[in-house]
């Protein structure tokens, strides 16, 4: 019968991190359960909701659909980190002041899925935006606040490297 316990090594907001996990439990999990980073959220536990979402290796992915031992040797980065970073402060105050949030749930991958989508530069369409976020569910805004607040923000941002 093969191990269900395997010691695993990542890094996790820039910090080394040695654990022995079991095989069955997800990355989202392992980060609220074991590291008390429950910035990442769980929702529907099937990749539907994005409330769990998180990055590996630099992509934003669903914390609740990989396995904490799949990120040995990863490099993951949590809501705590990236908003500690300093990197998502503008889209922090733009949902703040455009109310794009009431209880806060999907905000931390709200905030994580924008980042990724502005990351790539330019000022994309509302359409774009709803695209792009249609993967995070938000059972309280209504989207359209959390829409405002994403363009306002590539707006700002294309502007100053202009
Ligand atoms: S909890 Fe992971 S997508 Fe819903
Ligand atoms: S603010 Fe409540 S789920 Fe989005």
């Amino acid at each position: 019968m093969s191990e269900r316990f395997h010691d695993v090594a990542l890094t996790v907001n820039g910090e080394p991190v040695r654990e022995r996990v079991d095989a069955r439990k997800t990355l989202v999990d392992f980060l609220r359960e074991d590291l008390s980073l429950t910035g990442s959220h769980v929702g529907c536990e099937h990749g539907v909701c994005g409330a769990c979402t998180v990055r590996v290796d630099g992509v934003v992915v669903r914390g609740c659909l990989m396995l904490a031992v799949q990120c040995d040797g990863a490099r993951v980065e949590t809501i705590e980190g990236v908003a500690d970073s300093g990197a998502i402060a503008d889209l922090q105050e733009a949902f703040i002041a455009r109310n794009a949030l009431q209880c806060g749930y999907c905000t931390p991958g709200m905030l994580l899925t924008a980042q990724e989508l502005l990351a790539g530069g330019g000022v994309p369409s509302r359409e774009t935006i709803r695209t792009y976020l249609s993967g995070n569910y938000c059972r309280c805004t209504g989207y359209q606040a959390i829409v405002d607040a994403v363009e306002t923000v590539a707006q700002a941002r294309a502007k100053a490297v202009r």
